[in-house]
């Protein structure tokens, strides 16, 4: 049965030869085609999550932070006001001085004058017009978590407000702008670090350290007992 797709007057080795080539052809096709389509469809179907979800539904935030705990794992903006500085965060605050003005008596722009924000209330300023969102918060206070929420996100702090800012993702920046917000008309006492944060951080830190360390005592022995053998 060998000599079906034989040519005439080819010997027998000869043709075993030649019919492993086409089988080995085959197979290679074919592997080479099922590479080639898993890099397109892959390339083509690679899901792109977004950094931040699109909007925060209330009381769905902590299961998804339960999810993913390593990349929301923030502390409260208390213990980065701690070492935050007021100098960093006027020069933050000049992505803010195109739409407010944070003198005393400074006239509302795009946005509202923001002097003495940081303790006030929602929709401070008299004669700004508010969107009806922002207006529907009227009279909430500005403390420091609130005024966290809302840089970190307007968007979804007030869904429907009229504030065109993205919002700073990083925790020091927040702080740092808002040491700086607190030194204009402010001045309000730092809120205290919650003992928690740091305390449950340090164990984690020295026991990472450890094996670190341990490793390294390995290494450093191991070069010593080679010459000895
Ligand atoms: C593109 C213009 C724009 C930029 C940039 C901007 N804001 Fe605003 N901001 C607004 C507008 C408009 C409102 C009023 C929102 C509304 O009524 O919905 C507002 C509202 C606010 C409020 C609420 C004021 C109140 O009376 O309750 C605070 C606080 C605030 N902005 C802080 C900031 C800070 C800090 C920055 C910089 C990180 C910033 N904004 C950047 C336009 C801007």
């Amino acid at each position: 049965m060998k000599l079906r797709f034989s040519r005439p007057g080819a010997s027998e080795a000869e043709l075993d030869s030649f019919e492993w080539n086409k089988i080995s052809g085959w197979v290679l096709t074919a592997l080479i085609a099922v590479l080639g389509l898993t890099i397109v469809t892959g390339y083509i179907y690679t899901p792109q999550k977004p950094e931040k979800p699109g909007y925060v539904v209330e009381g769905v935030e902590e299961e998804a932070s339960a999810a993913a705990p390593a990349a929301e794992a923030e502390k409260p903006i208390a213990f980065y006001l701690a070492t935050a500085s007021a100098e960093k965060g006027a020069s933050v605050y000049k992505k803010c001085a195109a739409c407010h003005t944070i003198n005393q008596g400074g006239a509302n722009g795009i946005g509202p004058n923001l002097y003495g924000i940081v303790g006030n209330v929602h929709a401070h300023a008299a004669g700004f017009s508010y969107s009806d969102a922002m207006l529907a918060t009227k009279g909430k206070p500005w403390g420091w978590d609130e005024l966290n929420e809302w840089l970190k996100a307007p968007k979804a702090y007030i869904p429907g407000n009229k504030m065109s800012f993205a919002g700073l993702s990083k925790p020091e920046d927040r702080a740092d702008l808002l040491l700086y917000l607190n030194t204009q008309g402010s001045n309000l006492p730092l809120p205290p670090v919650p003992a928690e944060a740091p305390a449950a951080e340090a164990p984690a830190a020295d026991a990472a350290a450890a094996p670190a360390e341990g490793e390294a005592a390995a290494a450093e022995a191991a070069p010593a007992e080679a010459p000895a053998q």
